[in-house]
């Protein structure tokens, strides 16, 4: 490993912006010699005042107004990609052109042409690229693909899985680049079902078909804000108003290769629900459980306890789980961490991935993120076509001919 610090940048100093600035202050703290030095020297964004605003709180050099910048500067060596997903392949691709190591939001891309294109990009430049499913690095996700790979559960047969949360439930929450589908690709599928759908590949493995697609939109206008916003921060609204063309909801099946057969919903307008990602997975064997809400532990019913004991048991996480060795400030079962530590895990992660020049073996690659992307647009094409299945290797087809009408890789 090298013994020169790595030399960061984050690019948006938005709501996710902030949490990659955080992961990479925080991780020397927690992890000490077993990770490189960090050096943070910049924050990008096209409004000056959030990315000084992130680059004086967690203490980073200087400020740049383009991600132009910071993909032209020499002395920066990695760089957290933190944009609107339409965003991400302009930006990556300068990034990989330059040489520098890429950790890149998710979803990787608006469809899957361009996550492919992005994909091929980071292959050609030979750097380190990973994808911000942070979900992987919930430690109760881990633990259950974990117990999966061990055999522990039997054969992976049925999952339910959701992601549901109130943050664009107020119809004073303002149009924002999420709603629009040209800049997303999509609404609470690709927001927040990308991150469930990469959960379950990291536990389960690929899918093979999409079937039953229905999305919805229930707040179909939006008044933009006056001023600039994060997330889905309310703030003072204009008079006009502007169409949202992504889904508020969405609901499909899924069929995996190794044969398990699975259900997800997503919602931004889930009332009464805030951050609520999770799933039942049900095995032969055995069957496990997980909510996001409630980060320190999963479920577990052991299919062959005696009446005595049969039903769920909540597995408390401590240091013996994954990441959490050296990752709690108290190496204690049960103390507690929360998203901002999942965070850290991904950047202490990406920073070792850099210095030793060696992928992770954790985070979702470009391929992952372009396999990820294609369930994505499977989906919205069941949905267009009222529910029909679309087979995913058809859907790798589409956009690999999508990509090469464009003239791309
Ligand atoms: N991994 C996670 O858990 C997680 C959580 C939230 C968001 N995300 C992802 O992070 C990305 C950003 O989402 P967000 O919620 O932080 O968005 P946001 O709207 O809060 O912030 C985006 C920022 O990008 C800046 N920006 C936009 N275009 C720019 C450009 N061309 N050049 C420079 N700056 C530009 C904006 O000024 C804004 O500050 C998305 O891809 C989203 O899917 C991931």
């Amino acid at each position: 490993m090298t013994k020169r610090a790595i030399r960061v940048a984050v690019i948006g100093a938005g709501m996710a912006g902030r949490a990659h600035a955080a992961g990479y202050r925080s991780l020397k703290s927690l992890y000490g010699d077993a990770v490189p030095d960090v050096k943070a020297v910049a924050v990008a964004d096209a409004n000056r005042p959030l990315a000084e605003d992130l680059a004086g709180k967690f203490g980073f050099e200087r400020v740049e107004t383009s991600w132009e910048a910071v993909a032209e500067a020499d002395d920066i060596d990695a760089v957290s990609v933190v944009l609107p997903n339409g965003e991400h392949r302009a930006v990556v691709e300068a990034l990989a052109s330059r040489g520098k190591a890429i950790l890149c939001e998710k979803p990787t891309a608006r469809t899957a042409a361009e996550a492919m294109a992005m994909e091929a990009a980071v292959d050609r430049a030979g750097v380190i690229a990973n994808v911000a499913f942070t979900h992987r690095f919930a430690p109760p996700v881990a633990a259950v693909k974990h117990l999966v790979d061990q055999g522990r559960l039997g054969a992976p047969r049925q999952l339910m899985s959701r992601y549901l949360s109130d943050g664009g439930r107020d119809a004073d929450v303002p149009f924002s680049w999420r709603h629009d589908l040209a800049q997303a690709g999509g609404g609470s599928l690709v927001d927040l079902g990308a991150h469930n759908v990469e959960a379950a590949r990291f536990m389960l493995g690929e899918v093979r078909a999409i079937r039953g697609a229905v999305l919805s939109i229930r707040v179909p206008e939006r008044h933009p804000a006056l001023g600039a916003t994060r997330g889905h921060e309310k703030a003072a609204l204009s008079d006009e108003t502007r169409p949202v063309t992504t889904d508020d909801e969405a609901m499909f099946l899924a069929e995996f290769e190794n044969g398990c057969i699975g259900s997800f919903a997503t919602s931004r307008v889930a009332t009464g629900f805030k951050n609520a990602s999770g799933f039942v997975l049900v095995g032969s064997e055995a069957s496990a459980s997980f909510d996001w809400e409630r980060l320190l532990e999963f479920g577990w019913a052991d299919g062959s306890a005696d009446h005595y004991t049969e039903g769920w048991t909540r597995v408390l996480l401590g240091a013996q789980h994954p990441y959490l060795a050296e990752g709690l400030v108290m190496p204690v079962a049960g103390v507690g961490f929360g998203l901002g530590d999942a965070f850290i895990f991904q950047a202490a992660d990406f920073v070792t991935a850099v210095a030793s020049d060696t992928p992770s073996r954790i985070a979702s690659s470009f391929a992952d993120g372009t396999a990820n992307t294609l369930v994505l647009d499977a989906v919205k094409r069941s949905a267009a076509a009222g529910g029909a299945a679309v087979l995913i290797a058809d859907e790798r087809s589409r956009a690999a001919a999508e990509l090469a009408a464009e003239g791309g890789a």
